[in-house]
């Protein structure tokens, strides 16, 4: 079979596809049915023939560099059709059959040559652009790619778990979690956008050694407390101590249980009571978790995330079927303490599913929450965003789960997302001043202060266009928005160095540059209704849809590269789906920035004779931005 597989002739190419908005497929299917009807034997030779974006729009839009590698092949294997003794040549006869074709077959490519030693450059037709901005009009939002289709309801295919932000409870979020976060949310609503099912999990390190501590601390500082869990302000039965900085009680416990012996003792204890289920322990337990909850809601809250918890402890009495299934496969090797371990190939340290104490660790709350994730939730994408440091633990789960059979060769995908560190300015791990761990409510308080301060200065000057009561708000969607778009704009692997003067600048590639250039957009269009009469809400919610043609007319070199632009969207989430960077978005974005600004600069909207297309095309590229800022989870402002 695998013989017969071999030897089938390829499919022939897909043709251009009307509902796959990525540019890049289009002009690829175009390039790859003239090719196949131009050199029929070369669907065989193994050759790409995809397009590409060109570098340099000077010379073209897309080109495609097939020539070389083909004329090669086939004169190699003399099949070269008489007459054709170049690679100029043959790309010139691939030319002949694009041009030939009709509207249908090719509604897309226009304005073909052939440059140096056989690359074939082309255009995008004005009219295919032209459509591109209708649409957006008409739609509201540009098409999704269309792959993502997305399918219907339970046990399909499109269940991904996105295990992110996963702090830890009674120990304040630091700025790795606040990666975490950023990036998660970012790829839970692009996955989301492309159709999936999503689960936002949040995987709380709620569950481990440290409670015996915390709570051998608690019964001895507030030997009086009760708690019901519902806490009504301490006027009731229910008294909850009043713990307001829970690393500072988190601090105090370490220093006792590394002071005093029988204060480890006992605390050691307290975590063998707890995971038996003792009522007074589970109780203590129950009551940091709430208190650390409440402040994570504060961090969620500010920065639109949504993320469910379903923490370490969920899996506690999952653990021991998994360690059972291990020693059913013989999988287990038991080290000389005892501790139950599982060795995967190419690591020469194991994964252990048990301590030598009896105990479980992270490793076994891993091995219980993928099977849960993959049997019980049917997962067939797992994903998990954590810093760099954590890349080996994930292979080893990840290998561990292959050799057990829950994933199967590739039906799953897996990933790990391992960010970088992030520095202060002084290159080394940010810290406060004081060598404290930054508390991220203060980092955002201070992104958000500096940002009104920066407003209220605008205001004065007369170039901001908002009153007093809206700077807090506008403050806030600038200034965390200008926090995510710092990290996510790069790729979560490298390391960066936070600094609120970079990531508030009014210039180059932030979330204020970028939301002072929608702004600017939406204020053209506003200017175009209160000073031209011409309506763009209006004229969208016409009956037509806003798709009576021609609308849009492209004609001016800025104009075209800007609609050009838009048309990359559908690409940019191509790329980010590919590898759940999102800073493909962010480079979208900001070049989609690029391009609005030259093109306001060199054509006249307002009062000139192509107004109503040019106020369009404004508006499509603020829907465009708008859909964007969404997917990054960043709040847009209409005015500033
Ligand atoms: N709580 C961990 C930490 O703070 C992150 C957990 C990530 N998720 C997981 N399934 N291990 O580093």
């Amino acid at each position: 079979i695998a013989l017969a597989k071999h030897l089938a002739p390829p499919p022939p190419p897909p043709s251009f596809d009307k509902t796959d908005p990525s540019l890049l497929n289009a002009s690829s299917a175009v390039f790859a049915k003239a090719i196949n009807i131009a050199f029929p034997s070369a669907r065989s030779l193994g050759i790409d023939i995809r397009a590409f974006r060109c570098k340099d729009v000077k010379h073209g839009d897309y080109q495609c560099n097939v020539a070389m590698p083909l004329y090669q092949k086939l004169s190699a294997l003399g099949s070269l059709p008489p007459g054709v003794k170049s690679p100029q040549m043959l790309a010139q006869s691939v030319v002949d059959v694009v041009v030939a074709m009709d509207e249908g077959e090719n509604p897309i490519l226009c304005e073909l040559s052939v440059n140096g030693p056989g690359f074939i450059m082309c255009r995008i037709r004005p009219a295919f652009l032209e459509d591109g901005v209708n649409d957006i009009i008409r739609d509201g939002a540009p098409t999704r790619p269309k792959r993502c289709g997305g399918g219907g309801g339970a046990g399909d295919d499109n269940v991904v778990v996105v295990d992110f932000s996963s702090p830890n409870i009674a120990k304040e979020m630091h700025v790795g979690h606040l990666r975490s976060t950023i990036i998660g949310e970012a790829v839970c609503r692009i996955l989301e956008y492309a159709g999936m099912d999503v689960k936002r999990v949040n995987h709380v390190g709620d569950w481990g050694t440290q409670f015996g501590m915390l709570i051998q601390y608690l019964k001895e500082e507030y030997p009086d407390f009760s708690y019901d869990g519902n806490d009504d302000g301490g006027t009731g039965s229910s008294a909850m101590p009043n713990i307001t900085d829970l690393t500072v009680f988190y601090k105090n416990a370490k220093s006792r249980f590394d002071e005093s012996p029988e204060f480890k003792r006992v605390s050691q204890l307290n975590v063998v009571s707890l995971q038996a289920g003792d009522g007074e322990c589970l109780r203590i337990w129950k009551m940091l978790c709430d208190i650390s909850r409440l402040e994570f809601e504060k961090v969620y809250k500010r920065l639109d995330i949504s993320v469910e918890e379903c923490g370490e402890s969920f899996y506690n009495d999952k653990i021991p079927s998994v360690i059972n299934e291990f020693d059913q496969h013989g999988m287990i090797s038991v080290e000389d303490g005892g501790a139950k371990c599982v060795f995967v190939p190419h690591s020469k340290v194991p994964l252990m599913l048990q301590k030598s104490d009896g105990g479980y660790g992270y490793d076994s709350t891993d091995m219980a929450a993928i099977k849960y994730r993959i049997k019980d939730l049917r997962a067939r994408h797992l994903v998990y965003i954590t810093d760099f440091t954590q890349a080996d633990h994930f292979k080893m789960v990840f290998a561990a789960a292959k050799m057990i059979g829950w994933v199967n060769g590739d039906s799953h995908r897996l990933d790990h997302i391992g960010f970088g560190t992030v520095q202060g300015e002084d290159g080394k791990r940010f810290k406060t001043r004081s060598g404290d761990t930054v508390r991220l409510v203060d980092l955002l308080d201070e992104a958000v202060s500096r940002m009104e301060s920066s407003l209220r200065e605008r205001a004065s000057e007369g170039k901001a266009n908002i009153s007093e009561d809206e700077v807090h708000e506008t403050a806030c969607a600038m200034g965390y928005g200008a926090v995510k778009y710092f990290d996510l704009r790069r790729n979560p692997t490298s390391n960066y160095v936070f600094s609120y003067d970079r990531m508030l600048d009014t210039k180059g590639n932030t979330a204020i540059y970028l939301l002072y250039a929608h702004a600017r957009l939406e204020s053209i269009v506003t200017k175009g209704k209160a000073e031209h009469g011409i309506d763009v809400d209006a004229l969208m919610a016409r009956e037509d849809g806003g798709g009576k043609k021609p609308r849009i007319v492209i004609e001016h070199k800025s104009e075209r590269n800007l609609a050009l632009h838009l048309r990359f969207f559908a690409d940019s989430i191509d790329e980010t789906l590919n590898d759940l960077f999102p800073y493909h978005i962010c480079d979208f974005l900001y070049d989609l920035a690029i391009a609005a600004s030259e093109f306001v600069t060199q054509c006249k909207v307002l009062g000139s004779p192509e107004m109503e297309s040019r106020l369009f095309l404004c508006r499509a590229t603020a829907i465009t931005m708008r859909q964007c800022f969404d997917l990054l989870g960043i709040r847009h402002v209409m005015r500033i």
